[in-house]
């Protein structure tokens, strides 16, 4: 058994230059494990809560007193504990917090060490991480959503919708599925430059676009896939992060770059008609966090034949997935720790996916490091997709780069993408 010697924290900076946690865990026999929690951007109200110094200072974004957390409160409290009891300690850190959203410490602090005892954890057995957390269980790489167009909150004042994803479901290995999309970004990137309407890069690396329209956007990618010589539909579809939550109000949803308004008859029958014009596999948030009306009704009528995900909706957390699932929302769970807090809480929430039959997409944040501990989730865990942002920016690239090297480790590999990729796919 090997034990927690210290837990220390420092500040250091994430993707969009914002300062955030980075824990390190120290153990009796020397093993170290070292995370950096992510950031939102466009944030879920029912996530656990970062602490942040607030002030003129970074414009608030300081993080100097959840690294106080860490150095005062946290490494006293799991001093001492065995390092292979991650339920433990991440029951102890919630308990040290002592609120329901974890605002008192700071969710950016307890990710942040409950990520960097896993990763201790992993180092003191000999083990990479994916193969900590799956034991003899046998894994593959996941199915990435990259995004190519971005929107929304991470590229203010370019279309409404967030994410604009390629899905290679017909890739036949993970070194082969970022190839496909590689080929997809640049296809779509020299589309843009030729008709002058790039802008640069959003916040996840996705192109930022100047199209007139969400649907635009879409149309675009379609091209984009045949310019890279692949079958839209066949080996590359689409996926969308409505990230609706951020232009709903008052029981409409604005669209500004196209100055529309919906409501919410209008948009699922918005969604159904892009979903018959489209090759589109999947939907994220196409209602917003709170509207389970919207979201019952979009499973109902789409539910069968598309992957509706609900992220700010769920925000990782298990008894609200088991809930609104539970009343018919979606059929799919974006998996984010950060949302929750802990690893132990992450897992919980994926176990709820599982009881019920939801599918699972591990993802990252808007604001990234390089830190790659969700890709190791996501494969030692055997969740059969992860979103990391587009393909560009090394944040972003290190989560990739990562899965390379794992797909290299695991060898013998099983068929890919996972057979039951998508939930609706299991009851149809
Ligand atoms: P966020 O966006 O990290 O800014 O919340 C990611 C997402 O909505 O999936
Ligand atoms: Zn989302």
């Amino acid at each position: 058994m090997s034990f927690i010697e210290s837990v220390r924290a420092r500040a250091v900076w994430d993707s969009r230059g914002c300062p955030t946690v980075e824990a390190e865990v120290r153990l009796d026999s020397g093993a170290r494990g070292l995370a950096i929690a992510p950031a939102g951007a466009s944030t879920g109200a029912g996530e656990a809560r970062e602490l942040r110094d607030g002030g003129e200072r970074l414009k608030g974004l300081g993080v100097d007193r959840a690294v106080r957390a860490v150095n005062e409160v946290l490494g006293p409290c799991l001093q001492g504990m065995d390092i292979t009891d991650q339920v433990g300690i991440d029951a102890a850190m919630c308990s040290a917090d002592g609120t329901a959203d974890k605002s008192r410490l700071g969710a950016n602090a307890i990710t942040a060490v409950s990520l960097a005892c896993l990763w201790a954890a992993s180092r003191q057995a000999g083990l990479p991480l994916w193969r900590h957390l799956s034991g003899t269980n046998e894994v593959r790489l996941p199915l990435p959503q990259i995004q190519i167009f971005g929107g929304g909150a991470h590229a203010k004042g370019s279309v409404d919708v967030q994410d604009f994803l390629a899905v290679p479901h017909g890739a036949k290995s993970f070194a082969q599925s970022l190839e496909w999309v590689a080929e997809v970004y640049h296809a779509a990137g020299k589309a843009l430059s030729a008709q002058g309407k790039s802008l640069g890069v959003a916040d996840e690396g996705g192109f930022w676009p100047q199209f007139g329209s969400n649907e635009g956007a879409i149309e675009a990618l379609v091209k984009a896939i045949e310019a890279a010589g692949l079958r839209p539909g066949r080996d590359v579809s689409i996926a969308l992060d409505l990230a609706s939550t951020q232009y709903f109000a008052e029981g409409f949803y604005h669209w500004r770059s196209e100055n529309r308004r919906f409501d919410k008859d209008q948009l699922l029958q918005l969604y159904t008609r892009w979903v018959q014009d489209y090759p589109i596999v999947s939907m994220e948030d196409g209602f917003a966090e709170d509207d389970i009306e919207g979201m019952q009704a979009m499973t109902h009528a789409l539910g069968h034949k598309l992957q509706i995900i609900g992220d700010d909706f769920f925000v990782t957390n298990a008894p609200r997935i088991a809930e609104r699932a539970g009343q018919g929302a979606c059929n799919a769970v974006l998996i984010k720790p950060n949302q929750v807090g802990t690893v132990s809480e992450t897992r919980q929430a994926l176990e709820t996916c599982r009881a019920r039959g939801l599918g699972s997409i591990v993802s990252a944040r808007s604001g990234e490091t390089e830190d790659v501990s969700i890709v190791h989730l996501a494969v030692g865990w055997g969740v059969a997709q992860l979103k990391v942002g587009s393909f560009a920016r090394s944040e972003r690239m290190a989560k990739w780069n990562e899965g390379l090297r794992i797909e290299e480790d695991l060898g013998r590999a099983l068929p890919y993408p996972h057979p039951h990729l998508f939930a609706w796919q299991h009851s149809s």
